[in-house]
């Protein structure tokens, strides 16, 4: 029996947390690692229940934490902990696998955006309750891009006012989704662009500054900063 959240709500979420976490250094798998105390999945699922639309969140653990992670969520909400895989998109159908019939929406969201707002999680699902199948939450992007040829040296300059920083939550008409991952024959990092591949136009919506993915050590760092600010 899957646990639910919100009984009346219309979304299940994945959370792929079975990820490493190489790029922040030694210290265990990211999704294990603290912010303000508190495990960085520990954050992102409560961050999800407190947005009202959702009925269901099952969360790809690392293979060998799944009791310990099952442990620490118990007391934040009744969620469905899985094994996870060796590739994020393992992990992510892993986790589809076992949504309960149900929920139509389904959003896929990263355990490393910890800070992410149940305001973008609700933006998200308004979105594809409005008839879009796949959108995802983008920003602007800030610094001027260059491509560089292998020797580092810059070649030219692209116009950043065409490009878009992608974030998660990613949400999906849950057909569109479990079509994607069925005929997914290689790995992607995203599932909007699995999506995309099957020719389903993708919509973006505005992000958010909060919903950073935590990488690297600067980046745990400046999350301390925005907890302890209040987000
Ligand atoms: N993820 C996952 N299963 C994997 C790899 C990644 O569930 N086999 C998850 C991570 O736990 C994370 C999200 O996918 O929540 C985004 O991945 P990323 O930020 O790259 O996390 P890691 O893979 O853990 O980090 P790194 O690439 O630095 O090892
Ligand atoms: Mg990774």
């Amino acid at each position: 029996m899957t646990a639910q959240l919100n009984p009346r709500g219309d979304v299940a979420v994945l959370v792929p947390a079975a990820g490493a976490g190489v790029r922040l250094g030694p210290g265990g798998p990211k999704a294990l690692r603290t912010l303000a105390g508190e495990p960085l999945l520990v954050h992102a699922v409560r961050r999800l229940a407190a947005a009202d639309s959702v009925h269901t969140v099952v969360v790809a653990a690392p293979a060998a934490e799944v009791d310990l992670v099952r442990r620490l969520l118990a007391p934040v909400a009744p969620v469905t902990v899985v094994p996870g895989g060796a590739e994020r998109q393992a992990s992510v159908a892993a986790a589809l696998a076992v949504v309960p019939a149900g929920p139509e929406i389904v959003l896929v969201h990263d355990a490393a955006r910890a800070l992410t707002p149940p305001d973008l999680i609700e933006s998200v699902a308004a979105a594809v309750r409005a008839g879009h199948d796949a959108v995802i939450p983008v920003l602007p992007v800030v610094d001027t891009i260059r491509r560089v040829d292998a020797g580092e040296q810059a070649l030219g300059t692209v116009d950043r006012s065409t490009l878009r920083s992608v974030q998660t939550p990613q949400g999906f008409r849950r057909s569109v989704l479990a079509a994607a991952h069925a005929a997914a024959a290689d790995s992607l990092t995203d599932d909007a662009g699995l999506v995309e591949r099957q020719g389903v136009p993708v919509r973006c919506v505005p992000g958010s500054d909060y919903a950073i993915k935590i990488t690297r050590p600067f980046d745990l760092t400046l999350a301390e900063h925005l907890l302890a600010a209040g987000a």
